[in-house]
């Protein structure tokens, strides 16, 4: 199977367990039902899913026990996004080339949108059929995402992002921005696949977790490259928003080449 074929695979499955997922929920707050839909089966990339399903077929973790995470982690990262966007934010109207969730809805749809999004993640890793000799991991996968999107992960990156913009901060603290704010959650994809295997030396995993680190700042400096060179129509979100927002990034630090 190539490389793209594999990739649509993933962002095949994952869909279709989240389209699943969401149209289980029952109807008593349509308009809030409506925009987590909206935010998690609106287009993006899937690549958590992707180093998660890709990390699992290299560590002879199955299919099928994989599926939990990568519907989580999305879950999480759509949340992350959500808030990312607002207001008090990154105050973006476009995301995945669409109106962001507060405009298309409102902005109490949109905080309460992000809350149940985050919620409904450990819900799914609570409750996906997991394969008998695995269940005991249950709770290690709860607390790879609790770790990774909380005050050590994402919610402290942002806390750092926001507290750095318009100011001039190290390398070093840039470095540790971007680590937390989006490698933490790349990082857990990596660490979830690991966790269900049972083929993996310490020193396997050390070289696992390194390679982890290093995509996942790889890919926030990336983001932030897109954010000078790219083109909105593209990206699907609006070019120019870090400068605009005058945000600390590596370009901005170091310049573009
Ligand atoms: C965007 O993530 C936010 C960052 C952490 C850079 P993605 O580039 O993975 O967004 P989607 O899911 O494909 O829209
Ligand atoms: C995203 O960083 C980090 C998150 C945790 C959502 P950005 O603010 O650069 O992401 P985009 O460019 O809006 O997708
Ligand atoms: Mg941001
Ligand atoms: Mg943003
Ligand atoms: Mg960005």
């Amino acid at each position: 199977m190539n490389l793209s074929t594999f990739q649509q695979n993933c962002r095949d499955r994952v869909n279709h367990n989240l389209t699943q997922t969401l149209n289980a929920l029952p109807e008593h707050s349509e308009t809030l039902k409506q925009a987590m839909k909206y935010a998690l089966l609106t287009g993006g990339k899937r690549i958590r899913p992707f180093l998660i399903y890709a990390l699992g077929k290299m560590l002879s973790v199955k299919e099928k026990d994989l599926d939990g995470p990568a519907a989580a982690i999305e879950a999480i990262h759509a949340y992350s996004l959500i808030h990312d966007d607002l207001p008090a934010m990154d105050d973006d109207n476009l995301r995945r080339g669409h109106p962001t969730l507060h405009i298309q809805f409102d902005e109490a749809t949109a905080i309460l949108a992000g809350d149940a999004l985050q919620t409904m993640a450990f819900e799914i890793l609570c409750d996906y059929p997991l394969s008998k000799e695995l269940v005991v991991k249950r709770i290690e996968l709860v607390k790879i995402i609790c770790q990774a999107s909380g005050y050590n992960g994402m919610c402290g990156g942002q806390a750092m992002d926001l507290a750095a913009t318009d100011q001039h901060i190290s390398q070093q603290q840039l470095q540790e921005l971007h680590d937390k704010k989006t490698g933490a959650l790349l990082s857990a994809c990596v660490e979830m696949s690991i966790a269900l295997s049972t083929d993996v030396t310490s020193q396997n995993r050390q070289h696992l977790m390194d390679f982890a680190k290093t995509i996942g700042l790889a890919f926030q400096v990336q983001d932030d490259i897109l954010d000078v060179i790219g083109d909105s129509e593209v990206l699907g979100k609006p070019q120019g928003s870090d400068q605009a927002q005058k945000k600390s990034t590596y370009p901005a630090m170091l310049g573009l080449e």
